[in-house]
């Protein structure tokens, strides 16, 4: 979330690869720039700094040169179940230390823009991929807790994971699902926690409490990182383990 985010990712990706022997760091970079989309700049930083795939939400075409830069980077994703012609894939194939492993993004439609159904969509990505690809990971973006809970029990045996985001705030549930996918509603967000899911208190009490009220700036201060660490057996796809983290990075 915005520049804070920004930056205890950039000071302390590397040290969390090494310390947990991380083969594959996944974030979500929807609210990278400013708490809106992503830029190329910033987003080629994080990928030569230790990000190896990139999911987003709804906030990722907020900035116009996201959509080019998305046609040209496959490790930056959208939602998989926005309309067939949109830029950018809702699915990243590639192998990690000879395993081949897919990370997939589909957005809830709970309190949320509209788009097409992802039980049905996620369904056809996963039909997509090859036996050969074992490990594979899940972002459901969406507000609504049922709407990620219903998810992970509709993929539990198929993928190895299923994460949320989009609420910023982390959630107490992980756990290892009966099929072997780990599941967590919510990972929560890396960035300022002195303001309201990262943005400016003030400013997001006055555009709760005044129509005329200007768009919020992110906040400042405080700043957590959010995450969650999976362990996934590469041969058969199944979780092992899953651990929350939320780091203090002041
Ligand atoms: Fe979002």
């Amino acid at each position: 979330m915005a520049k804070p985010g920004r930056i205890a990712v950039l000071e302390r990706i590397q040290d969390l690869r090494e310390q947990h022997a991380i083969d594959l760091a996944i974030m979500n970079a929807e609210n990278l720039a400013g708490g809106f989309s992503v830029t190329p700049q910033l987003c080629e930083q994080l990928f030569s700094h230790g990000i190896d795939v990139m999911t987003s939400g709804n906030h990722i075409f907020d900035k116009k040169e996201a959509i080019d830069y998305i046609r040209k980077q496959p490790r930056l994703l959208r939602p998989a179940n926005y309309p067939p012609n949109t830029p950018g894939s809702g699915c990243w194939v590639g192998q990690v230390n000879g395993t081949h492993v897919a990370v997939m993004n589909v957005m809830g439609r709970v309190f949320m823009p509209p788009s097409d159904d992802p039980f049905r969509v996620i369904d056809t990505v996963i039909d997509s991929l090859s036996d050969n690809v074992t490990v594979r990971i899940v972002d459901v973006h969406a507000e609504a807790t049922s709407e990620k809970v219903a998810m992970g029990w509709h993929l539990d045996g198929r993928v190895s994971a299923v994460c949320g985001t989009h609420t910023h705030v982390q959630t107490a549930d992980e756990r290892i699902l009966p099929g072997g996918t780990a599941y967590l509603t919510d990972l929560g967000m890396t960035g300022s926690y002195a303001g309201v899911i990262g943005m400016d208190k003030a400013d997001v009490i006055a555009r709760f409490t005044s129509v005329t009220a200007r768009r919020a700036e992110h906040s400042n201060g405080q700043v957590r990182i959010c995450a969650a660490l999976l362990d996934i057996d590469d041969a058969t796809g199944r979780a092992m383990s899953i651990e929350r983290l939320s780091l203090s990075h002041e």
